[in-house]
């Protein structure tokens, strides 16, 4: 029994923050971040809700269907406008959907996590689920603390999931978590992201090598046959380092944190958007998807489009 993604839907906010405008406010400079991070710009501003609402709209409408034909929204959030209620029956009231609908918190694995919860929704009677990636960094960023405030940003992306017994677009995944690794990044109620970014970025390379490994493994396919690598957007050299070790070129992996900066569970769908509207996705190609957050937690999936 298979899966078919037959929709995708994005949001930002029109708020664009360039590195020389936060060069104003903190000791940092243009070239210090995009040379660090790879990092231009990224749009600041809305909430989980509104960003959320608006990017499983577009999805919806992309794949054709209306509010009635959602069985379960799954949400993949980091940053949930309130602890209590969850966002995600926000949204759904917001979308006018009727169907049940939870959040979902793997940190920037979240829309991968998400997916793979879809995917056994799906297995177990749903027909069509609406998973979303949204986020609102910004709020729980010191923005005088020049570590985080470079990296992260808001944004939402979503995928419509459908039902269908004759194939499937999702081939393999490969998750984990470790949470003796927890310290490295957090945010503490109240209070502000912080991390250890060197131990980090370390760590992420690593996981997301061995994961996409496992991936591509499980789905019978190697490296080569990649037509494109969609990875969480946290650093340009996170990025460079792992598709190196896997032996892929960079040009085919899909980079949009020039723009967005770092969206945590909304970057992989951003950077397929992108992808697909600059006609690099088509029929029978296949994408390994690749995700690592705080926890640790990872993800990668290959996926094969069919359409
Ligand atoms: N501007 C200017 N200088 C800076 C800045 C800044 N914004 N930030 C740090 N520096 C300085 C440091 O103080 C240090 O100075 P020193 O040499 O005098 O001590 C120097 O630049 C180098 O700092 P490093 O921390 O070694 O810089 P590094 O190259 O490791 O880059 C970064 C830091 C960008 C954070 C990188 O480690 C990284 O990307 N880590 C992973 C981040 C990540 O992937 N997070 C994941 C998910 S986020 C989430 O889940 C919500």
């Amino acid at each position: 029994m298979g899966v078919r993604i037959t929709g995708w839907g994005t949001a930002v906010p029109d708020r664009i923050v360039t590195n020389d405008e936060l060069s104003l406010t903190l000791d940092t400079s243009d070239q210090w971040i995009t040379e660090r991070t790879g990092i231009r710009e990224r749009r600041i501003g809305g909430s989980a809700m509104t960003l959320g609402t608006l990017a499983g709209e577009r999805a919806l409408a992309d794949a054709g269907l209306s509010t009635s034909d959602i069985d379960f929204l799954v949400l993949a959030t980091t940053t949930p406008d309130r602890i209590a209620p969850a966002t995600a029956p926000m949204i759904a009231n917001a979308m006018g959907l009727t169907c049940p609908a939870m959040d979902v918190n793997a940190a920037c694995a979240g829309f991968m996590y998400a997916l793979r919860t879809a995917q056994g929704l799906l297995e177990t009677g749903n027909k069509k689920i609406l998973v979303i990636g949204a986020e609102h960094l910004s709020r729980w960023v010191d923005w005088t603390d020049r570590n985080m405030a470079v990296l992260l940003a808001d944004g939402a992306g979503a995928a419509v999931l459908e039902y269908d017994p004759d194939g499937t677009d999702l081939l393999s995944f490969s998750l984990g978590a470790d949470g003796s690794a927890a310290d490295l990044l957090t945010c503490e109620h109240g209070g502000f992201f912080e991390m250890d970014g060197k131990e980090v970025f370390r760590r992420a390379v690593r996981v997301v090598v061995s994961s996409a490994e496992e991936a591509l493994k499980e789905a019978g396919i190697t490296a080569d046959d990649l037509a494109l690598v969609i990875p969480h957007q946290a650093n340009l050299r996170i990025i460079q380092a792992a598709t190196q070790r896997l032996g892929i070129e960079m040009s085919r992996a899909v980079v949009v944190l020039d723009r967005y900066g770092n969206t945590s569970s909304a970057s992989i769908p951003l950077a397929f958007a992108d992808a697909r509207d600059n006609g690099r996705v088509k029929a029978g190609d296949y994408a390994l998807l690749t995700g690592f957050g705080a926890g640790m937690t990872w993800a990668s999936a290959v996926v094969k489009w069919s359409r």
